[in-house]
């Protein structure tokens, strides 16, 4: 059962390197994600997830956590962060921050201790190989670095170590059980992090590679899962009304795991990629064009097809809906942003129906702008992803609002073309990307039946249709094509209809029992 506030809400990720920076040393702080509460709240968005903000060598922008319980000095103090926490519940929002339970920093202390030769707390906080030329059975591991004669693995970067949650299956005699003690150690420390945060006001977490703990898994997670559910059994004594999502991208996994959430991340050719970026990263550059390969369903008229879409999310939503939400994105900070190969109309029509499709969606600093992915040099192990990373476009002044500071000085530069979107630009044209978001929000807000819960069934999504779909009481249509269509709708649901539009992209209206789409258009129909 998921945290019941979850069922109204809509998240805003912030990278908080890029949002506002208040003090004009160039990089995003608290106080800036403080003073631009009011701005999200705008939005019609009542959560935010914010990137990793503790104490770091930011050798991967903070996925390296070097003090799970300090603010990293860039952005601020600790009791700026507690100041955030309160002045967003004031406003009716909730706080998720990012844990990153799979690896910490190289530099982190308990690393430190681990890599000693003499036998400490810390001997096995990390996943050792008993000799220092000794492979690591297949998995990423670092020799030679230190004084122990043993060589560590690795979850992403070299400057990640991986925790020690246990191997589920144990092959080699330095594997330990997954209830090895200093296995279970490992998930204490991970759970006495969470209730530092908690208990100072934090509503959750965003959860780094929730799938990664267990090592020689089964397919099911069973180990990891078993973590999860542990630390699910913490939060409903302690924290019951603390939100969880995983970047797990398995909802059916994750969700039986105990989280409220998991997000759906692209994978290759089918499935969620395929409604907007249906092209894929490659080695730090972006591979296959945006005309000839990209069959996205909201690229007018490039051939997509929603089913690739359905197909997944179907099977996935029919099997988790008792347990817990699937989490749309509209980009985050390790993809491209949409705006890539899709244009503002395009954009309006695919945040239309994210927005009101079941689960929790999630709305990326920027892309309410349609902010561009920018070629940009790697910042921090960005690489390919340091596009998606830029400053957030305020207004026309000095870098672009984000900063007081030197350009010289900013952390990553701003969009630098003359027609750089900002939210002054579009603060005042009703037809804008901006106030677009801003009235879908307001009407999934206003309807119960455009929310988390509320029933969901596709009506058609047959390929020359409009695809429509049912959300409780409402009929939504879309059509992201060139040329009109329409789609006879089976007699009982026609005969529920009282023909309203309630919201409208584009053309479209509800008539003798016949969907019509224009071109290019998005409704909900009562
Ligand atoms: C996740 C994060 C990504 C990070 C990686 C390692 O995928 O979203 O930004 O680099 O984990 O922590």
């Amino acid at each position: 059962m998921a945290a019941k506030w979850l069922k109204d809400t809509v998240f805003y990720e912030i990278y908080p390197q890029s949002f506002r920076d208040t003090n004009g040393d160039g990089i995003g702080d608290i106080n800036g994600i403080i003073q631009k509460l009011d701005y999200i709240k705008s939005l019609g968005c009542n959560a935010l997830w914010i990137n990793p903000c503790f104490d770091s060598p930011f050798k991967d922008a903070g996925y390296d956590v070097r003090d799970y319980k300090k603010v990293a000095p860039r952005y601020g103090t600790n009791e700026d962060l507690f100041h955030l926490f309160e002045a967003a519940h004031e406003k009716g929002i909730h706080v998720l921050l990012d844990l990153v339970p799979g690896h910490t920093s190289e530099e982190h202390p308990w690393f430190r201790e681990s890599q000693k030769v003499q036998k400490n707390e810390y001997t096995d906080r990390y996943i050792w190989t008993e000799f220092c030329f000794q492979g690591a059975g297949g998995m990423p591991y670092v020799g030679g670095e230190s004084e122990r004669s043993a060589c560590y693995i690795l979850n992403f970067f070299k400057c990640q170590p991986a925790l020690n949650y246990g191997f589920y299956h144990v092959t080699e005699p330095w594997q330990k059980s997954s209830l090895d003690p200093a296995a279970m150690a490992t998930r204490e420390a991970i759970k006495d992090v969470m209730r530092y945060w908690l208990s100072h006001g934090c509503d959750g977490f965003r959860v780094d590679m929730a799938s990664s703990l267990v090592k020689n898994d089964d397919e099911k997670k069973t180990g990891t899962s078993a973590v999860w559910k542990d630390v699910r059994r913490m939060l409903e004594l302690e924290f019951p009304d603390a939100a969880m999502v995983a970047e797990w991208s398995n909802p059916p996994l994750a969700l039986r795991a105990g989280y409220d959430m998991d997000f759906w991340l692209n994978n290759r050719g089918s499935g969620y990629s395929t409604l907007m970026r249906d092209y894929y990263n490659h080695g730090g550059s972006i591979h296959g064009d945006r005309t000839s390969e990209d069959h996205s369903y909201f690229k007018k008229d490039a051939g997509g097809d929603i089913n690739r879409f359905l197909d997944q999310y179907l099977d996935w939503y029919e099997d988790t809906r008792e347990l817990g939400y699937i989490s749309l994105l509209t980009c985050n900070h390790d993809t491209i942003r949409p705006s890539y190969n899709l244009d503002t109309t395009e954009l309006k029509l695919a945040y239309a129906f994210l927005f009101t499709l079941p689960g929790v969606p999630f709305l990326y600093y920027g892309d309410e702008i349609g902010m561009r992915y920018l070629d940009v040099p790697t910042k921090e192990g960005g690489y390919f992803r340091t596009g998606s990373r830029t400053p957030m476009q305020w207004d026309s002044s000095a870098n672009l609002g984000f900063s007081e500071g030197k350009a010289s000085d900013l952390y990553l530069p701003v969009d630098s073309s003359a027609d750089a979107p900002t939210v002054e630009a579009q603060e005042n044209d009703p037809d804008s990307l901006l106030n677009t978001v801003r009235a879908i929000l307001a009407l999934r807000h206003r309807e119960e039946d455009l929310q988390a819960d509320a029933a969901f069934q596709v009506i058609c999504s047959e390929a020359g249709r409009p695809m429509v779909y049912r959300r409780g009481s409402l009929l939504c249509a879309v059509n992201p094509g060139g040329s009109d269509l329409e789609a006879v709708l089976p007699a009982g649901i026609a005969g529920q209809l009282q023909g309203e539009v309630v919201f409208r992209i584009g053309n479209a209206s509800v008539e003798n029992g016949k969907v019509r789409a224009g071109a290019q258009s998005f409704a909900v129909l009562r």
